[in-house]
């Protein structure tokens, strides 16, 4: 069937060339793809805490005024330009977060290519984009499961695997239940590794428990934290984490810390920062990662490992087109687990 000329789509809008944007549906053309680009008609996208971010105008996108929001979509691939030979009419698509880094070390032009940024994103019902920048979907996985990958997915799976060498046993240290920590709690459960969640509602940490962390602590109730975990690994600390909170975990985390640990720098959800304890880390052998994604390459050892074991991501809420708004809202308001979707 052939595609529209015209779609809805989300922008993000501000009358100026920094401050706070305004979500914004409008009717737009739908663009043809030329030779290498294939035209992707969107089913879902999803959010990440980058997107609470950026429309708050505190992530920088240059001095863009008008852009189309989130990284993170999947959908069917209704059209492709003359010279595209990696995809076909009917495949089921992601894509790739940065659209220019495909594999080994980023390039210095990497950030300026990451989608709902600096290039215009997946909130918008069909998506032209170069054939390099789309990775296939897990056949396992509908394409609702499937728009939470690019960000979050890739983002735990580089902390964890490509850069921790995660191994069966490990204990896994993981900072409330968003999105990356979900993800990370799941493929610990799948590698064999022993996940410990923080959270601040005994609710959430139910369903972590259910998803198979073998130690939980609430860390309102607890804020030293780090006495909970280390009792957990029997006074011997963790060797993995993803620390997504930033100023208000780091100190906690660091003295969660197993001998050899890997830790994975990602988030700031309380602020980016933080000092850098260096007897800490020496005395006892870590390994420090900043993490910022991941590229093509990643995302399909991810893949493939997701229908290896069967991995499901959790998507906690979905969001009808008309309700994207809300779905920004129930983000915000962090009364989520694992991932939000809107249906496009
Ligand atoms: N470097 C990268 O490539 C990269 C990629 C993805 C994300 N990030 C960053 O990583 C962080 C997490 O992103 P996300 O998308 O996974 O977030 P998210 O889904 O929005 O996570 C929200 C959850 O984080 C928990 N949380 C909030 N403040 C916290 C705090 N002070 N201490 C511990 N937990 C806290 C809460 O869990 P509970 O409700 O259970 O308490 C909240 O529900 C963000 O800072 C994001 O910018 C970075």
């Amino acid at each position: 069937m052939a595609a529209p000329s015209t779609q809805k789509q989300y922008r993000l809008e501000r009358s100026g060339s920094s401050g706070p944007f305004t979500l914004k549906l409008v009717d737009a053309p739908v663009r043809a793809p030329g030779a290498h680009e294939v035209l992707v008609r969107v089913h879902a996208a999803s959010l990440n805490r980058r997107d609470i971010f950026l429309i708050k105008g505190q992530y920088p996108v240059g001095d863009r005024r008008s852009l189309v929001p989130l990284s993170d979509g999947a959908g069917e691939v209704v059209e492709v330009g003359p010279q595209v030979t990696r995809f076909k009419v009917g495949d089921r698509v992601s894509a790739i977060f940065f659209q220019k880094w495909l594999s080994g070390r980023p390039a210095p032009d990497t950030p300026g290519t990451a989608l709902g940024g600096q290039v215009d994103g997946m909130l918008q019902q069909y998506a032209t984009l170069n054939e390099q920048g789309l990775v296939a979907l897990p056949k396992s996985l509908s394409y609702e499961e499937g728009a939470t990958l690019p960000c979050a997915g890739v983002t735990a799976w580089n902390g964890l695997v490509t850069r921790g060498h995660m191994r069966r046993g490990d204990y896994v240290l993981l900072e409330g239940t968003g999105g990356v920590s979900v993800f990370g709690l799941q493929f610990a459960v799948a590698a064999g590794a022993k996940p410990i969640i923080t959270s601040s509602s005994d609710e959430k940490l139910s369903r972590a428990r259910a998803l198979g962390a073998v130690g939980v602590v609430n860390y309102k109730k607890h804020p030293k934290w780090e006495e909970q975990v280390r009792e957990i690994t029997g006074g011997a600390g963790v060797q993995q984490v993803l620390e997504v909170g930033g100023t208000d975990t780091l100190p906690h985390a660091l003295a969660s810390l197993g001998s050899g640990a890997h830790v994975a720098l990602i988030g700031g959800l309380s602020s980016f920062g933080g000092n850098i304890p260096v007897m800490q880390l020496m005395g006892s052998n870590a390994t420090v990662s900043g993490i910022y994604v991941g590229s093509r390459e990643n995302f399909e050892a991810m893949n493939a490992f997701i229908e290896q074991h069967h991995v499901k991501p959790v998507v906690d809420k979905v969001f009808e087109l008309k309700d994207a708004q809300a779905a920004f809202d129930t983000m915000e308001s962090d009364r989520f687990f694992g991932k939000i979707v809107i249906r496009l």
